[in-house]
């Protein structure tokens, strides 16, 4: 109870700089009415298998920051993003020279380059080399910067990444490195993401494995959007935690419990969930991860799982971030936010408790896979 009470005077000081919002105070008021101790909560179990991996439970994605949907995030609402974050209680951050072309890892630097290092767990990527450019390469994102990009997953490249990386955050160290999109599903690597994956297995895991024994980075991983290349990063690499995006999420999970949980506990590796809303389609958008349709039967499952959650008190998104959180594999969930208040409501999300008779009940109704951890 004492420790709650320290986290909500924490988190309300931290406050006091920011305009008051009717979010924040519904926030804060939920966070005084939660009967877990968010000190507890954030804090993951011991390191796994002699593995490094990210110590709280949740954090901020930082895509959207980079303008995904085609959405600009203006320069006051990113930075109110990250400051409502921060105030919130996330101190793990993920973001990537991809996101924006650079934008958003300049956005995180504005944040965290102020900030006592030691406080927070950063993660970046590898893959792809930023150069100035007369305009943008021609992407998805909304207004990025004006680089061009260039696949490499060498190992020269990979240190050149992480200190470029360094330059645009202002800041002088990263805890974790993911090799970013080499995997089946990118369409810019032309069905050849093999030949990459290649590359990255002679050239960016070891120079990954060199860089974490020179004390560099504590970890590495792939961060990716299918489970194929983890499996074979397992194999032929020593890595230690994987971003895996829209492989375990509330309505989609059930390879990532069949298949990929039980060999990276093999390895001892973690799982950082990204993605935990389906890009917002466990939020309410109409909109099913990346420029992608809504597969068929996921709304009306949507629904489904809603109108049960809701008969239990329980709202839908909560119940998504609630969902990823429970694994023993999973070290962290790391939803992004395109508004202030989002991040906010979803650290609230994560220190609320979901009753075991919603679990068994979507059980019940196999609306969930019968094996799914939960908590
Ligand atoms: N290959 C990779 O390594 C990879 C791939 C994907 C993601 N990731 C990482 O994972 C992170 C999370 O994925 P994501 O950001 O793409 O998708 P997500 O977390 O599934 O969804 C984010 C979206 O959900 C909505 N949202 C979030 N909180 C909300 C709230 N409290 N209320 C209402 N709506 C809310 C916002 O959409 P609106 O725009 O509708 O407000 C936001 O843009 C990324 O930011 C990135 O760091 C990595």
């Amino acid at each position: 109870m004492a420790s709650r009470r320290k986290f909500i005077n924490q988190a309300a000081t931290g406050l006091a700089g920011i305009a008051v919002s009717p979010y924040l105070m519904a926030a804060q008021k939920e966070i005084e009415n939660t009967t877990l101790s968010p000190e507890n909560i954030i804090q993951s179990s011991a390191t796994k298998g002699g593995k490094w991996r990210p110590k709280y439970r949740y954090g901020q994605g930082g895509a959207p920051l980079g303008g995904t949907n085609g959405l600009l995030v203006e320069d006051d609402e990113a930075l109110s993003i990250l400051n409502n974050a921060w105030n919130a209680g996330m101190r793990f951050y993920d973001t990537s020279p991809w996101y924006g072309l650079g934008l958003s890892e300049r956005r995180f630097g504005h944040l965290l380059h102020r900030k006592p290092r030691e406080e927070y767990i950063l993660s970046t990527k590898v893959g792809r080399i930023l150069t100035a450019a007369p305009q943008p390469a021609k992407t998805a994102w909304a207004q990025p910067d004006s680089f061009d990009y260039k696949y490499d997953y060498s190992a020269s490249a990979t240190r050149r990444s992480v200190e470029d990386s360094l330059q645009r955050l202002g800041i002088s160290s990263i805890d974790l490195v993911f090799i970013h999109d080499l995997s089946p599903d990118n369409g810019d690597m032309k069905n050849d993401w093999e030949s990459y994956f290649d590359q990255a297995a002679k050239g960016a895991m070891p120079e990954l494995v060199k860089m974490r024994e020179e004390g560099i980075i504590k970890g590495w991983g792939m961060g990716v959007n299918t489970i194929q290349p983890i499996l074979k990063a397992l194999e032929v690499s020593d890595p230690d935690v994987h971003l895996a995006a829209c492989q375990y999420t509330l309505l989609d999970h059930e390879e990532s419990i069949e298949k990929l949980f039980p060999a990276c506990e093999k390895k001892g590796n973690s799982i950082v969930v990204g993605s935990p809303l389906n890009n917002g389609f466990l939020a309410g958008a109409d909109r099913y991860n990346y420029g992608g349709t809504i597969p068929n039967g996921f709304k009306e499952k949507r629904a489904k799982i809603e109108k049960i959650a809701n008969a239990h008190g329980v709202d839908l998104r909560t119940l998504a971030l609630q969902f990823c959180m429970a694994p023993e594999a999973v070290s962290s969930v790391i939803p992004g936010a395109r508004k202030a208040h989002e991040p906010i409501e979803n650290v609230v999300s994560f220190n609320t408790q979901i009753p075991q008779d919603l679990w068994a009940e979507l059980k019940a109704e196999k609306l969930i896979h019968k094996n799914a951890p939960t908590r």
